[in-house]
């Protein structure tokens, strides 16, 4: 067969409903030293909205040896086995019962899908399509059932936990016992789980608004039970604001999250039992960073906030991912925005956005945040389904104001509960409850691509008006030459160009709403009169950025410096000083010399005068400094040398360190701690403004390394400690690889800091690939486990540019044999790492040949996983 037979499509518009329903799914999971048994009992019956029903199909994944299946008593001899369905005649009867038991190998399972062991415990991960790697089922999100599910194991497992409330429990013969556990809530079997372990389990309590108490529990192997308290204090947090900022509380009695090592991304939002990588839940305070401590927060609200917008309300088929992740992401990121700092949260998603999602917009894989079809639906776990999604989340949030969109979420809620839904339908809720006509809105979750507004603007005097003309557009992607035009919020202020004070205006324009400033662009081109403008301004646009687009307006370098001095939107303060950094950069790298010289002047005074405001919040002065990233400059022009790029970067880093070394010393000594550790922004604040402060110092000279070991030397905390490493790292010296292995004598046996640690050692400048080969050798690396994996290889290739374009071809070489090894054992992962690749075509000749090689190679084997043969192929199209 040619691969292309071998790797079909699924296309959206083939969606047909399921022809036939689960009422009740009763599971009997038996585990064993080597294998496990599961059998399955499943209440059925056909589909009553339908006429015809046809053959049963089950999904039966390649992880499940059959033993034996019936239909109501009645064994089925031969059922036919294609692919990964199991298909048995059509059934008649309006109820039916499916019997079936299957033989699984956990411990072989090494792609950490379905029922697998990681260290010492099996757990499970069924999303998307896991649950068929357990049991034949209906695996597909609109099939809900009610899950009673009895799980035995050897008597020193101790944690026998499920989905749900347990309603049993007791001892078997053979040294083995059981749990029961029933979920009263219909769920698709994405949402199952369980878990088996030795765990040590922390507890705690929580009162909901009507004064329901919750128990929680948070189970992890028992070395780990001192990292547990962060992740319940968040939980709390978390369930708290849901009660306030959209009245939903919590529906069982018990809520679970149970962390472990071997897990192929975050966490899962598994109903009552949320599954967590060891890495996003595990904290404290000597051994986490700031980032670390926000990032875990965020993601245990993020699978909390499931509960409601994924599990209560579903996703009809996998195309509506967003449906769930891109709301559920809104509502996280809204929910750290109201623990910490708003504007410095905008700033972090957008700079997620920025440098990686515009990138997946731009190439071969780019896709709607509702695609039309899919080869791997792992592969579409993206950026845009995702962060994307949220930001069209946080449009309607915009368009429509909190009122509204409460009212929205409400209704979208109660209308849907226990319902297995399409966007379509939560836009439709929100059209409702606004009365806005949301029709062009739509068009955000079909055309994929990152909308360009060009704006510019003219000033009468006399009659004191400034018009601003916009234009909209966006590049063709795959499979969509030409886009409609989109419905677009730009969020507008004004600053006096004279008095460099915020401007008020009027306009009759009927697309702007003046009580929040925001203009609705829906045409291909618009113009909007502003009067009572006093004054000659400086647009300030896209404030918030108040849509997923790119904006450009032709500033001059003052206007920026302007902006970024005075705008009393401290993210668009933000956003000016980048733009006006990768203004200097892309004349730098294109040897633009009148234009980047000058650029680069503005910038330096531009940077003096930040590092000179006392007033500005140490978090945003921390972010304004940070040039923004070489992923994102590369995404500006074409061709790109990425070594080029690195060094131009480089440089520019280091000129304004020498200049302004004085300032940046100023600094330096003004953030040092003095006070014990503790995670708050303030103090995160102080301590990320320090690191930037440390960064020039050790740019501007030979010796400013030395504030790096001092500080390693002296910090009570994570966040610095590595920090410090890092930046030393530039230098690369005897001393520090001292400290190197000191700091992993010190910590070896914290599995979350040795990552970080490997991290560290993989993006260290001058690592080569003979240098992670050897870093591979480490006791610390393993390739069974994806964060090591990532640590390592992925820090490599995704954050280390001169090692992984070394002009040898060797970094592409490395990847490419590392995919095709870790494609037999753990496709997922594999597929991932295929991302640095998808931008082949932006490079050089040189590098453009290197890489189509590698991709090559890797398409050449035969039994190549659906995932990487998709990316790998689309690359290559
Ligand atoms: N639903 C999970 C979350 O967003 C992620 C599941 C990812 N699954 C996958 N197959 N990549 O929290
Ligand atoms: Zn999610």
């Amino acid at each position: 067969m040619r691969s292309e037979d071998m790797h079909q499509p699924i296309r959206l518009q083939d969606y047909a409903p399921p022809a036939y329903l689960v009422d009740e799914t009763h599971l009997c999971v038996q585990i064993f030293d080597d294998h496990a048994l599961v059998e399955a009992r499943l209440v059925m019956r056909p589909n009553p909205a339908l006429d015809k029903h046809g053959a049963l199909i089950l999904n039966a994944g390649d992880e499940v040896t059959l033993e034996h299946i019936e239909v109501d008593g009645a064994a089925v001899a031969d059922p036919v086995r294609e692919g990964e369905s199991l298909i048995l005649p059509a059934i008649s009867a309006s109820h039916f019962e499916v019997r079936s038991r299957v033989r699984l190998l956990p411990d072989q399972n090494t792609r950490l899908e379905g029922l697998y062991r990681s260290g010492g415990m099996y757990c499970t991960q069924c999303e998307a399509e896991g649950f068929r790697q357990i049991t034949p089922y209906p695996d597909r999100p609109d099939v809900l059932s009610v899950f009673t599910t009895r799980v035995e194991a050897p008597s020193e497992y101790d944690c026998l936990l499920s989905n749900g409330n347990p309603v049993g429990m007791g001892p078997l013969e053979n040294n083995r016992h059981f749990a029961e556990w029933h979920d009263p809530f219909p769920k698709p079997s994405y949402l199952f789980a369980l878990v088996a372990g030795v765990l040590d389990c922390t507890e705690d309590s929580f009162t909901t608004a009507s004064g329901k108490s919750v128990d929680l529990k948070l189970y992890t192997e028992p070395h780990n039970r001192h990292k547990t308290r962060f992740a319940l204090e968040a939980l709390k947090r978390a369930m708290r604001w849901d009660e306030q900022v959209y009245g939903r509380e919590y529906d069982l009695d018990l809520f679970m999250i149970v962390a472990v090592d071997h897990f192929n991304m975050g966490a899962m939002e598994n109903k009552g039992l949320n599954i967590f990588n060891s890495a996003c839940v595990l904290a404290d305070e000597s051994s986490t960073t700031d980032g670390g401590f926000e990032l875990i927060e965020a993601i245990v609200a993020h699978e909390y906030f499931h509960n409601w917008s994924g599990n209560r309300v579903t996703c009809r088929d996998w195309f509506q991912l967003s449906l769930k992740e891109g709301f559920t992401v809104f509502r996280d990121s809204e929910f750290t925005a109201d623990m910490h700092a708003r504007a410095v949260k905008r700033m972090d998603d957008v700079t997620l956005l920025r440098t990686q999602q515009f990138a997946e917009d731009a190439g071969p894989m780019a896709h709607p945040i509702r695609p039309d079809s899919y080869i791997e639906i792992n592969n579409f776990y993206t950026l845009t389904v995702y962060e994307k999604g949220a930001e069209v989340v946080r449009m309607l949030h915009t368009l429509l104001g909190a009122e509204a969109f409460r009212r929205g979420s409400d209704l979208y809620f109660e209308r849907f509960d226990g319902q297995a839904v399409t966007v379509e339908d939560f836009v439709a809720c929100m059209a409702e409850v606004s009365g806005i006509d949301l029709t062009q809105f739509r068009r955000w979750y079909e055309q994929a691509g990152t909308p360009r507004v060009d704006v510019t603007s003219e000033y009468d005097v006399a009659a004191q008006t400034l018009t601003l003309h916009f234009a909209q557009s966006c590049p063709a992607t795959p499979g969509q030459p030409d886009k409609a035009p989109f419905h677009i919020p730009v969020k507008l202020g004004l600053l006096g160009r004279q008095s460099r004070l915020p401007l008020s205006f009027t306009t009759e324009h009927s697309g702007f709403d003046a009580a929040n400033q925001v203009f609705s662009l829906r045409a291909e081109e618009d113009s909007l009169v502003l009067s009572d403008v006093t004054e000659p301004a400086v647009p300030s646009l896209l404030r918030d950025f108040s849509a997923p687009v790119v904006c450009d307006y032709p500033y001059s370098g003052e206007d920026l410096k302007l902006l970024v001095i005075a705008d009393d939107n401290s993210f668009n303060r933000w956003s000016a000083m980048q733009t006006l950094a990768t203004r200097t950069l892309v004349a730098l790298v294109q040897q633009a010399a009148g234009e980047a010289d000058e650029l680069r002047q503005t910038l330096l005074s531009a940077t003096s005068a930040v590092l000179a405001d006392g007033l500005l919040d140490p978090a945003v002065k921390a972010r304004i400094l940070q040039l923004p990233a070489q992923a994102y400059i590369a995404e500006q022009y074409s061709p790109v040398d990425p070594l080029q790029l690195d060094q131009v970067h480089t440089e520019l880093r280091t000129w304004l360190a020498c200049e302004l070394a004085a300032e940046w010393q100023q600094v330096l000594s003004a953030t040092r701690a003095d006070e014990p550790y503790r995670f708050e922004h303030r103090q995160a604040g102080r301590r990320a403004l320090h690191l930037c402060a440390l960064a020039a110092t050790v740019l501007a000279d030979d010796s400013g390394w030395q504030a790096a070991r001092e500080l390693f030397e002296r910090a009570d905390n994570m966040t610095e400690q590595q920090g410090a490493l890092r930046l030393w790292s530039q230098v690369a010296n005897t001393e520090w690889d001292t400290a190197m292995e000191q700091f992993w004598q010190r910590w070896k046996s914290d599995a979350q800091v040795v990552e970080q640690w490997l991290g560290i050692c993989a993006q260290r400048p001058g690592m080569t690939v003979a240098g992670v080969n050897q870093l591979m050798q480490h006791e610390a690396f393993s390739w069974d486990n994806p964060n090591r994996v990532r640590s390592v290889i992925g820090a490599f290739v995704m954050r280390n540019p001169r090692g992984f374009h070394a002009a040898d071809g060797s970094g592409y070489r490395f990847l490419a044999d590392a995919i095709l090894k870790l494609d037999g054992m753990n496709p997922q992962i594999a597929a991932r790492l295929c991302t640095p690749f998808t931008q082949w075509r932006r490079y050089v000749p040189a590098v453009q040949a290197a890489m189509q090689a590698e991709l090559e190679r890797i398409l050449a084997p035969d039994g190549l996983s659906d995932g990487v043969y998709e990316i790998v192929s689309k690359t290559l199209q």
